[in-house]
């Protein structure tokens, strides 16, 4: 019905936005992108597969073997979303993770490669996971598995384990892990991802659940610890199996850490709690590392077509949230709505609008709200809360009291920010989707992200040349200086801006 209609002439549809782009690229040979907004269960993953779906039906190519690049697109959805997405108090299958897809077309309009950007995805969620959201769908996938499958692993039910039953919830409405698990592996058969590596994939996945079992309590000498039971040293061996490393090497990579100092290095024991923490660290590590893996494996199989010059761009990302407690991946997505709405806005209204009056054409100007002073107020160097943040994360002695209290005094006048009544450490921001009250209490931590070289060490060091490969040696460890790289996490955020490139090159 949509195909070559007249835009607006039928009912509003992804498909008609669709076919509009399709047909400005083919008739004036410009590169579109579509960018998809709204809020978190909005709709923009869906609306975002079946604007693909349609480019894929209007480019698509006929191939005997069934692996066209148009199906090979497709078939990436399901596999990154298994990786990729959770349930949210929000939506149950809401995008964790940010992704610009660019389709490439020959001169025929024919689809002639596809190439998938992600942008960071929320790390946090595999270790940590309140009630009543869900892990990243592919943990639990894989403990309602076929048995052989389950055995193989080393798996039960997913409520044994830790990273799962931080949550009460478990299974969810009108999903079905154990077909989703069948439907995955298709989807990876598709995309081009060998048995071999599936297996790979999934042993890691079982080594992620098992090691977050492991629990520590205090070892013999001062602040050292020790895998806590039989228990915790059973999953510590079926870790170690899994990943293909040594069991030793790996208590001792979340016991001890490597300090070095004027040259010299000194091992020192960490305390139970530290090595709770490490673990978190070396979970979540492991799993953003598979991810990334995923994503080049589909951009390689797929394709690249360096000669097309006719491209479509399709943008999804995490939608706008505010819930009733927000920390700091909630500050994140909603800075990158932020940008994306100034983006919006800097296009559709300044630009649109200084055109018009350039033309001396008679219109009447939308009102819209600028939202650079709220950027400003998250992303200003220096001065900005993430700037602050950073600054407390580098000081000794600082904690999320001191951080509040650093936002309280700086932006006291600021109309874009306010101390919730009777609040030691909240903060609220007035979003141009509206005000979003914080709980410091994590931003610290959260804005941490250590990149351990005793982890890296270990793994790299694996047996499974899989694993072995999501670890290549880094710059850092090939260096004398062999210290604990701090990554700040909301600079990160700050920094992908790629996304706004592409859509401008588009
Ligand atoms: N066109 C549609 N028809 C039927 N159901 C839909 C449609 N669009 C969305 N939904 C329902 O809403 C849910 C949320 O949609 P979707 O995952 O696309 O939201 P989103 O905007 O991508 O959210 P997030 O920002 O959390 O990723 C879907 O799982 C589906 O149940
Ligand atoms: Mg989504």
């Amino acid at each position: 019905m949509y195909k070559g209609a007249e835009f607006g002439e039928l009912s509003p549809h992804p498909f008609a936005m669709a076919d509009r782009a399709y047909r400005l690229m083919m008739n004036y040979g410009t590169s579109q992108a579509i960018l998809v907004s709204g809020e978190s269960g909005a709709g923009k993953t869906e609306s975002t597969k079946m604007l693909m779906q349609y480019l894929a039906f209007m480019g698509g190519k006929v191939e005997s073997d069934g692996r066209s690049v148009q199906q090979q697109v497709l078939e990436s959805n399901p596999v990154l979303e298994a990786f990729g997405n959770a349930k949210t108090v929000r939506n149950n299958n809401s995008s964790r993770f940010g992704k610009f897809v660019e389709l490439q077309f020959d001169q025929n309009g024919k689809i002639s490669g596809a190439a998938i950007r992600t942008y960071l995805l929320e790390r946090s969620r595999v270790c940590q996971i309140s009630d009543p959201e869900r892990n990243y769908h592919c943990f639990y996938m894989l403990c309602a598995a076929p048995p052989e499958d389950r055995e193989r692993y080393k798996l039960g039910d997913a409520s044994l384990f830790h990273y799962l039953n931080q949550s009460n919830c478990i299974k969810l409405d009108g999903m079905d892990d154990s077909s989703e698990y069948i439907a995955t592996r298709r989807a990876m058969d598709i995309v081009g991802i060998s048995s071999d590596e599936q297996d790979a994939i999934f042993r890691v996945v079982a080594a992620i659940l098992h090691l977050g079992n492991v629990e520590f309590s205090e070892g013999s000498e001062a602040d050292s610890s020790v895998p806590k039971d039989d228990k915790s040293q059973f999953h510590l061996r079926t870790a170690a199996e899994l990943f293909m490393c040594d069991e030793k090497s790996l208590e001792e990579s979340l016991c001890k850490r490597v300090m070095v100092t004027r040259g010299e290095s000194i091992v020192r024991n960490l305390d139970s709690r530290a090595a709770a923490l490490s673990r978190d660290a070396l979970a979540r590590m492991v799993y953003s590392r598979l991810f990334d893996w995923l994503v080049n494996k589909i951009n390689t199989t797929i394709g690249q077509d360096p000669t097309s010059k006719l491209l479509i761009g399709v943008l999804d990302i995490y939608g706008f949230e505010s819930f009733k407690t927000n920390s700091f991946e909630q500050f994140c997505i909603n800075l990158t709505n932020e940008k994306l709405q100034q983006h919006f806005n800097q296009h559709v209204f300044k630009m649109e609008q200084e055109e018009y009056t350039k033309e001396e054409i008679d219109w009447s100007y939308i009102q819209f709200v600028d939202n650079q002073e709220i950027l400003d107020l998250i992303e200003k160097k220096p001065g900005g809360i993430i700037a602050l943040l950073d600054e407390t994360c580098m000081l000794r002695n600082s904690n999320h009291e001191t951080f509040a209290e650093k936002l309280y005094q700086k932006f006291k006048d600021n109309p874009h920010f306010s101390r919730p009544k009777f609040s030691r450490s909240d903060f609220t921001i007035h979003h141009y989707a509206g005000n979003v009250t914080y709980q410091t209490d994590l931003f610290l931590d959260k804005n941490i992200d250590y990149a351990v070289n005793e982890h890296q060490d270990l793994l790299h060091a694996s047996t499974s040349p899989f694993v072995s490969s999501l670890f290549p040696p880094s710059e850092e460890s090939t260096k004398s200086n062999k210290s604990t790289k701090f990554t700040s996490i909301g600079s990160s955020f700050k920094l992908n801006r790629t996304t706004l490139h592409a859509l401008h090159k588009a």
